[in-house]
């Protein structure tokens, strides 16, 4: 049994279904989406969706990025409720598929149930190696800061010492952000956010400059860090530069910054304050490779799994490979019944 309080941990994000099915390049090109990325969706795609489950075999997974991230750190900690989710659904059969498998993970899921729009999903369109999200966030995208004022969350709240949002979520609602983050940065407890995806740096960018003093550890890929440089206006695309320049940004509490970026098979780079360390990664054989679909959540997943628990970097960094590797060994954000990590 973890010695952890129950609701250590609280993440908030869109609480999303996966519509997971394999596709052509030509596919792709048809709905105008890029083989690598991650983007909302708008009205051109609705006739996508409408395709997808009439001619494709698709399957449909638990998804969302934190509420991914949650269940990975549930299944390492194998106590349930350790972490509570903040999202928003519809009132439907999604919806009651999402609460499910989440709770079945041993997450704490507070949904904010909306009567009358639909349960949010992504389509995860895997082409090669490759996977393109297109999330269409309907619910999730009408959730409000109300819902972290109800009584039983505020308890919770209280409870929780730690704090993990995804920049998806800069696109639904900043103010219930600042809320969790400034109540983080007061009771001096730790507020964690992802970059997510290089769009949220590109078109967000003031949004996510409002949250970023508020932030003590700050996770994301290659590709999001190449993105927060660029809307900085960093001439660099070196991962460990721009990690060290986002560990400087100035920050409201006296704690120095934690930047850890991963970058696929490459060594995972983290600085503290002004010190850089580059973690190895243990690269899998390709024949092991299914789907790196959830490699990033899972490996924040594991990372914060240790984290919360007062580990170092070292074994947090060392859990989030782990938690990875697990995910890209199947299809989607999905892990084995048994967690053999110790
Ligand atoms: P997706 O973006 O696929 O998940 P991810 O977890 O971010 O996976 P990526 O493949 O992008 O990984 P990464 O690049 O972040 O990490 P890296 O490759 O560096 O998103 C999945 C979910 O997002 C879906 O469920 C969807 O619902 C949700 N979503 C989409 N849009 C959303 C929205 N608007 N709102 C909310 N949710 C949304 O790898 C990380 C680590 O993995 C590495 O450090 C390493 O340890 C390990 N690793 C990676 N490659 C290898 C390798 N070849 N060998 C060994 N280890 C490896
Ligand atoms: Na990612």
């Amino acid at each position: 049994m973890s010695p952890l309080p129950e609701n250590t941990l609280i993440g908030m994000c869109n609480p999303l279904l996966d519509i997971q099915t394999t596709v052509e390049k030509s596919f792709l090109d048809k709905w105008g989406l890029k083989e690598n990325d991650a983007i909302l969706c708008d009205d051109k795609h609705n006739d996508m969706f409408t395709e997808l489950t009439k001619d494709f075999t698709v399957e449909y997974i638990p998804g969302g990025a934190a509420q991914n991230s949650l269940r990975v750190a549930q299944w390492i900690l194998n106590s349930p409720n350790r972490t509570v989710f903040f999202g928003a659904v519809g009132k439907d059969q999604y919806g009651e598929l999402l609460a499910t498998k989440a709770k079945e993970a041993g997450v704490n899921v507070q949904y904010q149930i909306n009567e009358t729009v639909k349960t949010g999903t992504c389509a995860a369109l895997i082409n090669g190696t490759h996977r393109s999200l297109c999330a269409h966030l309907a619910a999730a995208n009408t959730f409000t800061q109300d819902h972290l004022q109800k009584e039983e969350n505020q308890k919770i709240i209280e409870q929780a010492k730690y704090f993990y949002v995804t920049g998806f979520f800069i696109t639904v609602c900043p103010p219930a952000i600042i809320q969790l983050a400034t109540h983080s940065a007061e009771f001096n407890k730790t507020f964690t956010l992802n970059l997510s995806a290089p769009f949220i740096s590109q078109f967000f960018f003031d949004k996510l400059s409002e949250i970023i003093p508020l932030v003590d550890v700050l996770f994301g890929n290659e590709d999001e860090a190449a993105a927060f440089a660029k809307a900085h206006g960093w001439e660099t695309t070196c991962v460990k530069e721009i990690a060290l320049k986002a560990a400087a940004l100035p920050k409201k509490s006296t704690k120095p910054r934690l930047v850890v970026f991963t970058q696929g098979p490459e060594p995972v780079v983290v600085v503290e304050g002004d010190k850089v360390t580059e973690y190895p990664v243990t690269r899998l054989p390709k024949e092991e490779i299914v789907d790196t679909n959830g490699a990033g959540d899972a490996f924040v997943g594991g990372f914060l799994s240790q984290f919360i628990q007062g580990k170092g970097i070292e074994a947090s960094v060392a859990c989030g490979s782990y938690a990875a590797q697990e995910i890209i060994k199947k299809h989607g954000c999905t892990v084995p019944s048994v967690c053999k990590y110790h």
